[in-house]
């Protein structure tokens, strides 16, 4: 195993404290003993999915219980679909059955759908349980596992019942993208191309660059991805833990993604609904006069060479897409917020505001005819 890189996410909150993210090769294999040290129990439940669990639970609870730890193992069939208030609730349940109880810390171990249903688990079973996120897909690992918010998303939309609670650390080992199906490795390319965008212009030309060498899943260039995006993310929520202010430029893209991923029933991954998302956001910005020209096409071609869609799939009308927003998170006083961007790299805020509230017409102008290739 190679010396982890370390990136520390410093709370900024007086009760809150910070924790580390380590990214190494094989770091894995020494998972009992960085709980012992980060996360020390007496005994570990497990949240993971179906496929991971396939993968690698055997290996997982082989090596928590030679290193003496009480461990079970609760799995829940993979995919978006699940991430509800019903797996929340059949996960606990076990759990109770099982007779965890406050001894037990935490593991949420997978793709971002674990990550986020184990730690609102965590953040909610027996008012509270410390754990870690071991996050296996490239999304979770250089987005979703970091920054503390877990949730579930209900039949109104993504992510609307949930809570912030924070992991004691975030174990990522990229060994384990080695067995991520392809579509999932692009899917994660697009939340580190929004980390380019919104963050470091340097970082995505870099990306844009790489592009073959990410998709072949070299590891070298994946671990180096890895940490810059997770160096992002970590300045980001550092700032704003609560996401009250530029915590929310982590959600460009993410007004038109969270409506696109529901329309689609969730059969298009969140990467790919993230990518789309930035191009319209783009778009809606620079129709809206706060984001250079070229930006939208600049992302589209990365987007494209990253193999990820950049347009509206075709049977999605603006009225449908833009009722969608409306039920996100992110509509306030009956107007819709985008975190929008100056040019890629450059962040706009608007008198220390992150959110921008744009009028439904100029949205229904953007998206109208973008379906398809353009
Ligand atoms: N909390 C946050 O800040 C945050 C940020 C971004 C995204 N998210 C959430 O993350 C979710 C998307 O994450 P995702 O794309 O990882 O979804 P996911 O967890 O469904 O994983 C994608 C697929 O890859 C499989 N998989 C995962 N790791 C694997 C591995 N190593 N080998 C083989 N198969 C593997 C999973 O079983 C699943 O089928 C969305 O729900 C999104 O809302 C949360
Ligand atoms: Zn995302």
């Amino acid at each position: 195993m190679s010396t982890p890189h370390r990136v520390k996410v410093a709370l900024p909150e007086a009760n809150s404290r910070g924790y580390e993210v380590l990214v190494g090769s094989g770091l894995f294999g020494s998972l009992a003993s960085i709980l012992s040290r980060f996360c020390p129990a007496h005994r570990y439940a497990v949240v993971t999915d179906d496929h991971v669990a396939e993968l690698y639970a055997v290996r997982l609870s082989r090596m928590l219980h030679g290193a003496g730890y009480r461990t079970d193992v609760f799995a829940f069939t993979a995919g978006e679909e699940q991430k509800t208030r019903e797996t929340w609730t059949l996960v606990t349940d076990a759990m109770m059955e099982a007779g965890c109880g406050r001894d037990t810390a935490l593991i949420a171990f997978g793709g971002g759908v674990p990550g986020d249903l184990g730690g609102f688990v965590a953040a909610t079973y027996m008012r509270g349980l410390p754990f870690v996120q071991v996050p296996t897909s490239l999304l979770a690992m250089i987005d979703a596992s970091v920054g503390g918010k877990t949730g579930v998303d209900t039949p109104a939309g993504k992510n609307l019942v949930g809570a912030f609670h924070q992991p004691n650390c975030v174990i990522i080992d990229p060994e384990l993208l080695s067995t991520l199906p392809e579509e999932h490795l692009r899917a994660g390319l697009a939340e580190a191309v929004k980390h380019g965008a919104i963050a470091d212009a340097e970082y995505l030309a870099w990306i844009e660059q790489e592009a073959d060498t990410l998709l072949a899943g070299d590891a070298q260039a994946l671990s180096r991805l890895i940490v810059r995006s997770v160096e992002i993310k970590a300045e980001i929520v550092a700032r704003d833990e609560k996401e009250v202010g530029p915590r929310k430029l982590l959600n460009f893209g993410h007004t038109i993604a969270h409506a696109i991923e529901a329309l689609s029933g969730y059969s298009l991954l969140h990467g790919e609904a993230v990518a789309v998302g930035m191009v319209e956001e783009a778009r809606i910005g620079e129709r809206s006069g706060v984001t250079a020209p070229g930006t939208s096409a600049r992302l589209r071609t990365i987007l494209s060479r990253l193999g990820l869609p950049t347009s509206l799939p075709i049977d999605f009308s603006a009225d449908d897409v833009i009722g969608r927003t409306r039920t996100d998170k992110k509509a306030r006083n009956g107007r819709v917020e985008y975190a929008l961007i100056q040019d890629v790299g450059t962040p706009v805020s608007r008198e220390g505001r992150w959110g921008h509230p744009v009028a439904d017409e100029t949205v229904a102008e953007v998206l109208a005819g973008a379906n398809g290739n353009r």
